[in-house]
Formats: C-alpha cells, sequence, structure tokens
C-alpha cells in the first residue's frame, strides 16, 4: 500500500491513518507529526518550524522535503507508507513524484477525506490530545473514558490542546489549505489517482469507505 491521505486539518487523515497502519502494517508518515517531534526535541529544524507552524502556515518546502526524503528511505517504508499531511502544495507533489520515481515505489492512491467547514472547525476546536501517550480523542464525538484509559495506559488521561487548534489558528490553516492544498485535487485527479471519500461520517464507516475507494490491488 503506497498511498496519500489528502484532506483539510481536522478531516480525519490521523485518525484514519492509525487505523491502516494496524489493518495493513504499513508505516504512517506524518509530516505533521514529525515537525512537532523536531518542536519539543528543540532541534534547529524544529526551531526553525515552530513559528510557521504556531501561526498556522505551512512550514517551507525545503525543510519538509529534507525530512521526507529521509523517512521514505527508512527500511520500514520499503513496503508501503501511509502519507498523512504531506504533500500540501504542486511543488511538494512534484517533489515526492521524483522521489518515488528514483525508488521505482509510485504512488497507488491519493485519498480525498472531503469535509464541510462547519464539522472541520467543530472537530478541529474539539481535539484533545492525552500529554501522557498522545492519545487523540474529542470533547464533543470522542471523549475519553478514563477509567479504560487508565486501565490501558496506567495513567489517567491528561488532556492538552495542541497550539495550533485555537480558534484563530484555525481559520488560518483553513485559508491555506484552500490556497495551497486544494489545487493537488485537480493535479492528482489529472494523474488518475484521486478517489474521494465522504469524511462526514462516523470513524469506522469512513474506514470502510476508504477501503472501498482504494483499488484492491493497493490493499
Ligand atoms: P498536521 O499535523 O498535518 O495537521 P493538519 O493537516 O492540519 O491535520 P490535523 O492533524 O489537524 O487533522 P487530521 O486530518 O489528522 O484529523 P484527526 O484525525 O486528528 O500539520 C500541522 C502543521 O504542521 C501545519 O499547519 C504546518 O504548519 C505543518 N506541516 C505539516 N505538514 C506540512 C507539509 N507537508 N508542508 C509544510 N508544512 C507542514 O481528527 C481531528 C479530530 O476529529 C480528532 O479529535 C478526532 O478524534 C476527530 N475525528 C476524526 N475522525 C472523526 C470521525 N469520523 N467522526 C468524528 N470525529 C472524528
Amino acid at each position: 500500500m503506497r498511498i496519500v491521505l489528502l484532506g483539510a486539518p481536522g478531516s480525519g487523515k490521523g485518525t484514519q491513518s492509525q487505523i491502516l497502519v494496524k489493518t495493513y502494517g504499513v508505516p504512517q508518515i506524518s509530516t505533521g507529526d514529525l515537525l512537532r517531534q523536531a518542536v519539543a526535541a528543540g532541534t534547529p529544524l524544529g526551531l526553525r518550524a515552530k513559528e510557521a507552524m504556531d501561526a498556522g502556515r505551512l512550514v517551507d518546502d525545503a525543510t519538509v522535503l529534507d525530512m521526507i526524503g529521509e523517512r521514505l528511505c527508512q527500511a520500514d517504508a520499503a513496503f508501503g507508507f501511509i502519507l498523512d499531511g504531506f504533500p500540501r502544495n504542486t511543488a511538494q507533489a512534484d517533489a515526492l513524484g521524483s522521489m518515488l520515481k528514483k525508488l521505482g515505489r509510485p504512488l497507488e492512491a491519493v485519498v480525498l477525506l472531503n469535509l464541510d467547514l462547519g464539522v472541520l472547525f467543530r472537530r478541529l476546536t474539539g481535539r484533545r490530545i492525552c500529554e501522557g501517550c498522545g492519545a487523540v480523542f474529542n470533547i464533543y464525538t470522542a471523549p475519553p473514558d478514563p477509567e479504560a484509559h487508565l486501565a490501558k495506559t496506567g495513567h489517567l488521561p491528561q488532556l492538552i490542546q495542541r497550539p495550533d487548534d485555537k480558534e484563530e489558528v484555525i481559520g488560518k490553516r483553513l485559508e491555506v489549505f484552500d490556497a495551497q492544498t486544494k489545487p493537488l485535487i485537480d493535479y492528482y485527479k489529472g494523474a488518475g489517482l484521486l478517489q474521494v471519500v465522504d469524511a462526514d461520517a462516523d470513524v469506522d464507516t469512513v474506514f470502510h469507505a476508504i477501503q472501498r475507494a482504494v483499488p484492491p490491488r493497493v490493499c
């Protein structure tokens, strides 16, 4: 399986990637997660990325492409990957195409998770993350069960909000998606790779729609 999950902030890319990882045993490659790890570790790359991320802008292409080039060459990506949050613009999509051509591993599908603005906004403002283990919850759609969490992880949920999930930053992220990432819909439609999935449904329903949308040779 070599796929891209394309979609606006909050459309469910991370949630669905986790299920795909468990089901198909291929790694999730999330540029957002890689960047957040670099920020938390205080690396030079993280320090460069932080300002753009906190403001809801894209991190510069050179930084992201270096990071993704390195990640795609790691052994666990040899038999497939789920790209989550990458590419984000046509320059990144062109660069990805060249990288994968060199590696002899072309993309098999690009799945667009389609969702209305109002639902996106609610999912983003409601998202909370457990500081202890990184588990993702939503105060509206998927609140944590403290006892079940304690039994599973050994700690109670310690919920925090991502800095870019504040209302004032969400607006900017959605604007950036419209201006820079939406053109990838036509880009990949033209390449014959695009599959559109209605993401306005519960998590399992969306997952089954992805399974149906992705050609059988991929799964
Ligand atoms: P990134 O981390 O990639 O964020 P994003 O694309 O904005 O996506 P999100 O992580 O916000 O949402 P998601 O689609 O994964 O939704 P989730 O599954 O969590 O990027 C962050 C920043 O890093 C960017 O702004 C940029 O600065 C930088 N960056 C990253 N990649 C870059 C790149 N390639 N180039 C340049 N800069 C880059 O779900 C959201 C919520 O909804 C959760 O609470 C979840 O529980 C809930 N939920 C999910 N599915 C459902 C469902 N079906 N029903 C009900 N609730 C649901």
